[in-house]
């Protein structure tokens, strides 16, 4: 009876991904080929161009919930829009947001945690309400309580809207690590030994990186209604070349956006550099503005 339940509530989960692969972007929008591919020249470009779509979000939609990421990939980002919100250019005070992920066993006062990055780098720089913050805790006594509880959270505020997301050098999203299923939900995670080394040079000694995470599933994230992925650095091409063109398969989670109807990849020329197709991809951009509106 109980694997039957299990059985039922994983067939919801699939079909709920299916129907976000299958539903049409919204009015106004150019359909891509793809996924549509910004290629910028510098990573302060890549910034710039990546708030003004955060910001058309919260334009069009003053309370709207957005999906965020830590790394530093987003930084960035954060800065800027940090800088629209002084320069009375962008209002949190109705938005709701969601992070990723958290390592596993740092307490919220961890310089690491990724609670104390987001306060840090952004939180604190804008005038988001602190009770509409959502960050999976690391130090929960119920991990599958906790996760049950998170994915609830987003669907009693009526889903993501935008999710920004980085890319680790192995395909990762969220902490999806390589083989993780693509109709993968909030969950604890053991994170794979490329992703331990990337962050190592944040912490003191290789051994003080945490080795579980909470992350969002697969799932959880290409239900988000738009996603934008960000990547800079010749260290994340490869990555970016068999998210964007290569087959869609658990071993790169992140190719799984190649199904979402609406992810937008804002790329610097170096994280671009193995992309087969970058001269469509700016020629698209080049032509965008012409294109019939669907
Ligand atoms: C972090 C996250 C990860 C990072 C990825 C890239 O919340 O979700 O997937 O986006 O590991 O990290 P950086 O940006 O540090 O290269």
């Amino acid at each position: 009876m109980l694997l039957e339940s299990q059985g039922i509530s994983h067939l919801r989960h699939c079909s709920r991904i299916w129907s976000a692969f299958l539903h049409a972007p919204a009015p106004g929008r150019i359909l891509s080929p793809i996924m549509e591919v910004i290629i910028c020249n510098t990573y302060e470009e890549l910034c710039r161009a990546a708030a003004r779509e955060v910001a058309d979000v919260l334009n069009a939609k003053p309370n709207a919930v957005l999906g965020l990421a830590t790394g530093s990939t987003p930084l960035g980002l954060y800065q800027e829009l940090a800088r629209m919100y002084k320069r009375g250019e962008l209002d949190f005070s109705h938005v709701t947001t969601f992070n990723l992920d958290e390592y596993v066993g740092l307490p919220i006062t961890h310089p690491q945690s990724y609670y104390h990055f987001m306060h840090e780098n952004f939180f604190k720089h804008i005038n988001i309400p602190p009770h509409n913050i959502h960050i999976p805790s690391g130090t929960t006594t119920n991990y599958r309580a906790f996760c049950e509880w998170y994915e609830k959270r987003i669907v009693e505020v009526g889903g993501i809207d935008l999710q920004i997301l980085g890319i680790g050098s192995d395909g990762h999203i969220g902490f999806n690590e390589p083989g993780s299923s693509l109709s993968s939900r909030t969950r604890l995670k053991t994170l794979a030994r490329p992703t331990i080394e990337d962050n190592a040079r944040f912490f003191d000694k290789p051994q003080d990186v945490p080795i579980y995470a909470i992350t969002m599933g697969v799932g959880t994230i290409i239900e988000a209604k738009q996603c934008l992925l960000m990547a800079n650095g010749k260290k994340k091409a490869r990555a970016i070349a068999a998210a964007i063109e290569g087959p869609v398969t658990s071993m790169i989670t992140a190719s799984a956006l190649q199904l979402h109807p609406e992810t937008k990849a804002y790329l610097d020329t170096e994280a671009a550099s193995e992309l087969q197709m970058r001269d469509y991809y700016d020629w698209i951009q080049l032509k965008k503005p012409g294109a019939p509106r669907v």
